[in-house]
């Protein structure tokens, strides 16, 4: 999907973050929303229904939890999960 690697957020104040999550406004002001992207879609119509205590406990695990040692550690057990119930015969 192109989403790039949530590294990113530690370059995202606790505002900016809680303005992504709300409306799709990347930091720099780019607006996914507006630009059809599934991020600012998810955004709007779910992440912007998180609190302010859940944004925050987001927004700190990411900042301080999350390294590309455990990036690449969460990504390996994409491999192992059953596939979409979509994709199911
Ligand atoms: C709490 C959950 C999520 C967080 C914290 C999060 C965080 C982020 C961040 C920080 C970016 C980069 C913003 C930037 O360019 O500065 C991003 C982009 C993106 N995210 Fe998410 N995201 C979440 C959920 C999702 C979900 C559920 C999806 C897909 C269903 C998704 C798909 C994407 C995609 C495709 C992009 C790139 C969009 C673009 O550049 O136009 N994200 N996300």
């Amino acid at each position: 999907m192109n989403a790039p690697p949530l590294m990113v957020v530690q370059s995202y104040s606790l505002p900016e973050f809680k303005k992504l999550l709300e409306t799709g406004a990347t930091r720099d002001g780019r607006d996914m929303y507006a630009q059809g992207s599934i991020m600012g879609i998810v955004a709007r119509e779910q992440l912007s229904h998180l609190t302010d205590d859940e944004i925050t406990a987001v927004h700190e695990f990411l900042q301080k939890g999350w390294t590309i040692e455990r990036a690449a550690l969460e990504e390996a057990k994409i491999a192992t999960f059953p596939p979409p119930t979509f994709l199911k015969q």
